[in-house]
């Protein structure tokens, strides 16, 4: 039973990762897939062709994504791709589904079975499928070395014959993946990191990494988690209070880095100018959240912006910064997914419409935008098949 991948190479500007690793393409041989990567794919990522033809693909082009079963992306594809891929094929990306149902409809159009890994369910089962985290992680780290970068000054405390350059103090707002990477990396780096996050799970996690943990722990703060681990919007008199709490705290840091976000929702605003104006010159303020609106006012998305002093950081795509590492992880992801969809006797292709993990992360099939998310916005122009 043959069955195709086809590795694109992204073509969204800025978009430095790729699908497949050549560890991850050595196990998709050994399951029996034919592999074909499109030129070039991995360059940005560090991987050259030859790499991958080491290990048994074939370099190809866009038009050999024709012939493929299945399709690996980084990001969902343009209507372009879509137009290259066969009907019945299945396409795996990080697919940014939400505001985008024109997108989808095309992808349910073309017939294509499309995935999104970031819908994955966070249970044990599908951890080594989580790209939230995977890419999270490594964007938590980037932002530590950029604003380390930016910083005119040293991290770590000197002690050295000409004096004492102190530690820098480094502020982390919210506390989940990539929060968490990044106070380990700032603590790493010899900086006196503090941290604050609205749920109470986090208290704990900030102090094992030896960080200060800084929150209004009020009554309102000690329900702020919903059963799936994630924060809730809080309310304006809690928002108030953190607010005062924030201020104080953040004029005598030198390094702000914000990673909160709340599922569905646009990025709070933690980080005011007047905030900004209190922190000393040359302070550094990195927003992971600028691509939900950002959680640092003034922030400039994809840029770095002087705001009252600060330079704020609001690059976008942390993780394609650190693409070479990002990739390996990301298509690691994607291969602990496609594994999942491989009958174990027979070797084949074998969807099964009833795993959970399928349920949870399928986008559109048999012509129709199937995810319940999704599937009402479409319904209009769709039959609804699945
Ligand atoms: P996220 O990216 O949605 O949000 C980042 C952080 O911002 C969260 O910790 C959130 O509480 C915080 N936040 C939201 N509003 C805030 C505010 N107003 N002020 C301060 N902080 C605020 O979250 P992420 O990183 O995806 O993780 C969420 C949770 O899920 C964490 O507890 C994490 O440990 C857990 N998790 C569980 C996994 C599993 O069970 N397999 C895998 C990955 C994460």
């Amino acid at each position: 039973m043959s069955k195709s991948v086809f590795i694109a190479k992204e073509i969204e500007a800025g978009e430095s990762r790729v699908a497949a690793s050549v560890e991850t393409v050595k196990k998709m041989i050994g399951l029996g897939f034919s592999v074909v990567v499109e030129k070039g794919a991995g360059l940005a990522s560090r991987i050259s062709d030859s790499d991958y033809e080491a290990v048994g693909a074939r370099i190809g082009t866009t038009s050999d994504a024709a012939a493929a079963d299945v399709v690996l992306k980084v990001r969902r594809p343009t209507d372009t791709e879509i137009g290259g891929f066969k009907s019945g094929a299945i396409v795996i990306a990080i697919m940014d589904p939400y505001g985008n149902d024109a997108a989808l409809a095309a992808m349910a159009k073309a017939g294509l079975t499309s995935f999104s890994m970031e819908l994955m369910p966070r249970i044990t089962r599908a951890q080594s499928m989580d790209v939230l985290s995977s890419q999270a992680n490594l964007a938590g780290y980037q932002a530590v070395i950029e604003a380390a970068a930016a910083y005119d000054r040293a991290m770590p405390m000197m002690m050295t014959a000409a004096g004492t350059v102190p530690a820098a103090k480094v502020f982390v707002m919210g506390a989940g993946v990539a929060g968490l990477q990044a106070i380990a990396t700032a603590r790493r780096l010899g900086a006196a990191v503090s941290a604050t996050d609205v749920r109470p799970a986090a208290k704990e996690q900030v102090a094992s990494l030896g960080a200060k943990f800084i929150a209004v722990e009020d009554e309102e703060f000690k329900a702020a988690e919903t059963a799936g681990g994630y924060a809730k919007e809080m309310s304006k008199e809690y928002q108030a209070k953190q607010a005062a709490l924030v201020a104080d705290h953040i004029s005598k840091q030198d390094i702000v880095i914000t990673t909160a976000l709340i599922p569905g929702r646009p990025a709070p605003k933690l980080v005011t100018r007047d905030m900004l104006k209190a922190m000393r010159n040359g302070s550094v303020a990195v927003d992971l959240a600028v691509e939900r609106g950002g959680n640092v006012e003034g922030v400039k998305s994809g840029k770095t912006a002087e705001v009252e002093g600060v330079k704020v950081i609001g690059y976008l795509n942390m993780a394609g910064r650190i693409a070479a590492s990002a990739s390996l992880l990301y298509a690691k992801n994607l291969l602990a997914f496609l594994e999942t969809m491989i009958d174990k006797e027979t070797k084949a292709l074998a969807l099964n419409l009833e795993d959970e993990l399928v349920k949870a992360t399928m986008l559109t099939h048999a012509g129709a935008v199937v995810h319940p998310n999704f599937a009402a916005a479409a319904a209009p122009a769709m039959g609804g098949t699945a």
